[in-house]
């Protein structure tokens, strides 16, 4: 079962409650791996990055009972393998979280380097580069970074590129290190944050996450702690996207509107009426067809980069000429060419999309490349006429939990089929 089958044209209406956000999830499950006693977690999305989380944590000795209503118990004190091996790694890029809470409590750590992806070359060498600094002895062969630190010592951390998984592990690292870490240039994410908090909660000391300054004052030990995961605001983004597309209605539920900010900007100048309150917030494009917008992905709280394949989608069935720059990861326009198969006319000029809106899209066979493309092909296939199947949606599964019964619950016609 590894396609979806859309039939476009069926405008949805409905509201959705959001999961927990996978971004926020995967640093918080290897920030279990730094307490001394046993860590419950809320909200934990169902996603496949999550279970191949889980998988990784198990073959280190760490204990994971699911509890009810997706309660996780994750208990750390048996962990007897310091290892991340490349099986595991290959599946999922984010494994490189492990390589600062296992430096931090055990002193060493053998872990796979991710390799890229279909976006770009995705390197860890800030990951790195801060450990040494931190005094880790880290050597790279086959395939491996190979990480020894009796103790690691706090330093003053500065970040060339803004980096979200490379300011989770650093801080992860900084909290059992000894002394004070500052991190310069440091991501301000919301899952940094929600990260952050997690941390704090077992007893880290730590100031400043959500700025771009973040300083750690080094403790001994952390213990473990009870905590909620942050809603996923791109899940929620790509959502209130799928109202705009189809010139429907959605209310996403159990969401930070705050941060929608830059997304909810941009729904706005594409003609949608947006209406927040508390933690639901609707998008309303009924009876309309959304006008282009241009767009520049930025690090947080810049238009998020996880979201531009979704309004590449949008903007392929607008009124008028968007432009839609990427200036995040290299080669993130990989869904634009499975849109054109579509009837989608979008010109690629360097890390600038232009495209020009189509009265309609035609559905046709297409195949996913990376979690965020798989999203804007399934958007497109909504409002596509005829049927669209979208191949190797494994891609989908990793960051969107049960998509096909939460679009169906909005109106969609849309199910998992298998060759
Ligand atoms: C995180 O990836 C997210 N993944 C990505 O979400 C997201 O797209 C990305 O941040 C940007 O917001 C998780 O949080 C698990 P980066 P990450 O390090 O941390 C360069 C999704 O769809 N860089 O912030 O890997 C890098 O090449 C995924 O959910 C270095 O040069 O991204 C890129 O150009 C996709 N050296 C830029 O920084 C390094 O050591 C930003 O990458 C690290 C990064």
């Amino acid at each position: 079962m590894n396609k979806l089958k859309i039939t476009g044209g069926r405008r949805l209406d409905g509201e959705v409650l959001i999961s927990g956000a996978k971004n926020a999830a995967l640093p918080i499950l290897a920030g279990c791996l730094l307490a001394e006693t046993p860590v419950l977690l809320r909200n934990i999305p169902h996603l496949r990055d999550v279970t191949t989380t889980i998988e990784l944590l198990s073959r280190m000795g760490v204990e994971v009972t699911v509890h009810d209503q997706m309660g996780i118990e994750v208990d750390a004190s048996g962990v007897d393998k310091l290892e991340a091996p490349y099986e595991l790694v290959k599946t999922m890029r984010a494994s490189i979280l492990v390589l600062g809470p296992l430096l931090a409590r055990y002193g060493r750590a053998d872990v796979s380097l991710p390799g890229g992806c279909a976006i770009g070359a995705r390197p860890v060498d800030l990951h790195v580069a801060g450990l040494r600094e931190m005094g880790a002895e880290i050597q790279i062969d086959n395939g491996y970074i190979r990480a020894r630190a009796r103790r690691l010592r706090g330093a003053r951390l500065v970040l060339d590129t803004v980096t979200v998984t490379g300011t989770e592990n650093l801080l992860m690292a900084a909290t059992l290190a000894d002394g004070q870490t500052t991190i310069e240039n440091a991501a301000r994410e919301p899952e940094v944050v929600d990260l952050a908090n997690f941390l704090i909660a077992m007893g880290a000391q730590i100031s400043g996450a959500g700025t771009d300054t973040i300083v750690v004052e080094g403790v001994d030990k952390l213990e473990g702690a009870e905590y909620t995961v942050l809603p996923d605001r791109i899940e929620a983004g790509t959502y209130l996207l799928a109202a705009a597309i189809t010139g429907g209605r959605v209310k996403v539920r159990k969401v930070r509107p705050e941060h929608l900010d830059a997304i909810l900007a941009k729904l706005r100048m594409a003609g949608a009426t947006v209406t927040v309150d508390g933690d639901t917030v609707e998008v309303d494009m009924r009876g309309r067809r959304p006008d282009s917008v241009d767009l520049r992905t930025a690090p947080y709280p810049g238009f998020p980069t996880d979201m531009q394949a979704q309004f590449t989608a949008l903007n392929a069935v607008a009124n008028g000429v968007g432009a839609i720059t990427e200036t995040v990861f290299e080669n993130r326009f990989m869904h634009a060419q499975e849109l054109q198969r579509m009837g989608a006319d979008i010109r690629i000029e360097g890390n600038t999309a232009i495209v020009t809106g189509v009265p309609r899209l035609t559905g046709a066979p297409v195949m996913a490349t990376d979690l965020r493309a798989s999203a804007s092909l399934v958007l497109a296939g909504l409002v596509a006429e005829g049927d669209t199947i979208v191949d190797r949606i494994y891609h989908i599964d990793r960051g969107y939990e049960r998509i096909e019964e939460k679009l169906s619950a909005l109106g969609a016609t849309i199910q998992r089929i298998s060759d």
